[in-house]
């Protein structure tokens, strides 16, 4: 066994496993097999009480437990943890007795494992065996298996009983053959290498949409802020790490047909740590968000949460500031006509992102400088237009134009002439175009996205504002991307998805 640096106290902010939304059983599509049974056997991680008796080595029949690894796969995303340390012991490995299909790990006492838990022992690897096993572990509640230098983690939809304080307790410090493959195996060796060789280290998680990115980086993140200590500046810049996942998913996310807060951009989390180990910093890099998403999508999903959120949670002042309704009135948000998502409490979520806006700090009027720009987007949705007799576009009814004009504090005149008009400059002469009803909508809805875009670039600064450091340090990095879709109707941020797996 190998204890590398002294155990630091676990500190209390995930008690129960993460908050931010594992729903249970929530699944769209991809739920369990039909054949599994009902209350599948929880794994007893970590029980050192009693242990199986060891047989000798030369018994018959008997089979030898695997050795567990390190680093991170899941059954639809798979993490990479690019500086993997093995600690495999040669010699004396105990043979565990098998009672057919009963095995154990090799050294978690009373630890039952299904199937192999490094896939590189597995006799032949193939694609058919492989899931198997994974199957056969997943029926047995046991979501994580390595490959190699590789974690596969299966989606459980379901909160599985092995992420609490026990188990930060179990696996910080331990070398990976020690316990079952586990996530936090993963980013406590990730820590760890960082410390003792001094050197930045990264996970990168992939795997399709729904597969349990987010949650895994969260699962990370959360594990990292427990076992790193630190006093009153520390704990807010962990507050700040861990509150930023409210805000940017309240931003950021989205329900999809295959996930209820599917990811609509990717992300770079990047934690950065004293020479002693504690968190000074972050930053946070991210790409691709889906704009498109602001105005156009498939029928069963929405649009960002915040929407939805700002609909629900605002209280009476801020309708009457807002100009807020349900979520019906809103052309933006009603063209999918789905406005809710099972599970999920918008007023109680807006609270959440309120709060995390604070946290992450953000002046009372940034916060209602940002709510105006997302009441804004819903009402320049609900400008329309008309052909009048040459053929150009007019706005339907210039009432509609007034209070988006109000909102983003700009002229209706204005605004109307930017809608219905374009103006093509060169270097010798200023042309004033008039736009059809096609072109008016077009750049209603670049408005709109453009805004949307900028909105969240802001709150990734503000975020990174709140987290910058000077000192010097190392850093370990998470990269959370999302799931690659296909939908009925592609935009351009599909065809960058289709690039990156190409
Ligand atoms: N370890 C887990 N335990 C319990 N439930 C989980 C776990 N991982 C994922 N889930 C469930 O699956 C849902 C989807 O997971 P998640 O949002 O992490 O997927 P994703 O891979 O990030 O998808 P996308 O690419 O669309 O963002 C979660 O909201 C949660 O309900
Ligand atoms: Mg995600």
């Amino acid at each position: 066994m190998l204890r590398k640096t002294g155990r630091s106290k676990p500190a209390s902010v995930l008690d129960s496993g993460p908050s931010w939304g594992v729903h249970d059983q929530q699944l769209v599509g991809n739920t369990r097999p039909a054949d599994e049974p009902k209350s599948a056997t929880l794994p007893r991680m970590g029980k050192k009480s009693r242990a199986p008796a060891i047989p000798p080595p030369s018994e018959p029949n008997s089979r030898l437990a695997k050795v567990g690894r390190s680093a991170i796969t899941t059954g639809m995303a798979t993490f990479h943890h690019p500086r993997r340390k093995f600690h495999i012991p040669c010699k004396g490995r105990p043979i565990l007795p098998i009672d057919d299909d009963e095995v154990y790990h090799w050294q978690s006492h009373n630890v039952k494992t299904a199937g192999v838990d490094d896939m590189v022992l597995l006799s032949r690897v193939t694609e058919d065996e492989i899931v198997t096993n994974l199957r056969k572990r997943y029926l047995d509640d046991q979501i994580f298996t390595y490959i190699g230098p590789v974690l596969v983690s299966v989606n459980p939809f379901k909160t599985m009983p092995y992420f609490t304080d026990k188990e930060i307790e179990l696996y910080q410090g331990a070398a990976s053959y020690e316990n079952q493959p586990h996530i936090f195996a993963l980013a406590d060796n990730m820590y760890r290498n960082m410390l003792i060789d001094a050197e930045n280290q990264c996970v990168i998680i992939s795997g399709e949409s729904g597969a349990g990115k987010t949650v895994a980086a969260k699962y990370i993140m959360n594990y990292i802020a427990r076992v790193s200590g630190g006093g009153d500046r520390v704990r807010h810049l962990k507050d700040v790490i861990l509150e930023s996942n409210p805000l940017l998913e309240a931003f950021g996310n989205a329900k999809s047909v295959r996930n209820n807060n599917s990811s609509r951009f990717g992300k770079y989390v990047e934690i950065q740590f004293s020479a002693g180990g504690q968190p000074v910093g972050g930053k946070i890099s991210n790409f691709l968000l889906e704009k498109s998403r602001v105005v156009m999508r498939s029928r069963h999903e929405r649009s960002f949460h915040i929407f939805y959120q700002l609909c629900a949670g605002a209280d009476s002042r801020m309708e009457e500031q807002l100009g807020l309704a349900s979520p019906e009135n809103y052309a933006y948000l009603s063209q999918s006509g789905t406005y809710t998502v099972e599970g999920t409490n918008d007023v109680q979520e807006f609270q959440e992102t309120m709060k995390a806006m604070s946290v992450v700090g953000l002046s009372d009027q940034e916060q209602k400088n940002i709510l105006q720009i997302v009441s804004a987007i819903l009402h320049l949705g609900n400008i329309s237009f008309v052909e009048d007799r040459s053929n150009f576009a007019s706005v339907h009814d210039e009432r509609y134009l007034d209070f988006p004009a109000f909102l983003l504090e700009i002229d209706s005149v204005a605004l109307k002439a930017k809608l219905t008009g374009r103006v093509f400059e060169s270097h010798r002469e200023r042309v004033n175009m008039t736009l059809n009803v096609e072109q008016a909508c077009y750049s209603r809805d670049a408005l709109a996205k453009g805004l949307y875009s900028r909105m969240f670039d802001f709150l990734v600064q503000k975020v990174n504002t709140a987290m910058v450091t000077t000192t010097p340090g190392y850093s370990t990095g998470i990269l959370d991307i999302y799931g690659f879709e296909i939908f009925e109707k592609n935009g351009f941020e599909q065809a960058s998805e289709i690039g990156k797996i190409i």
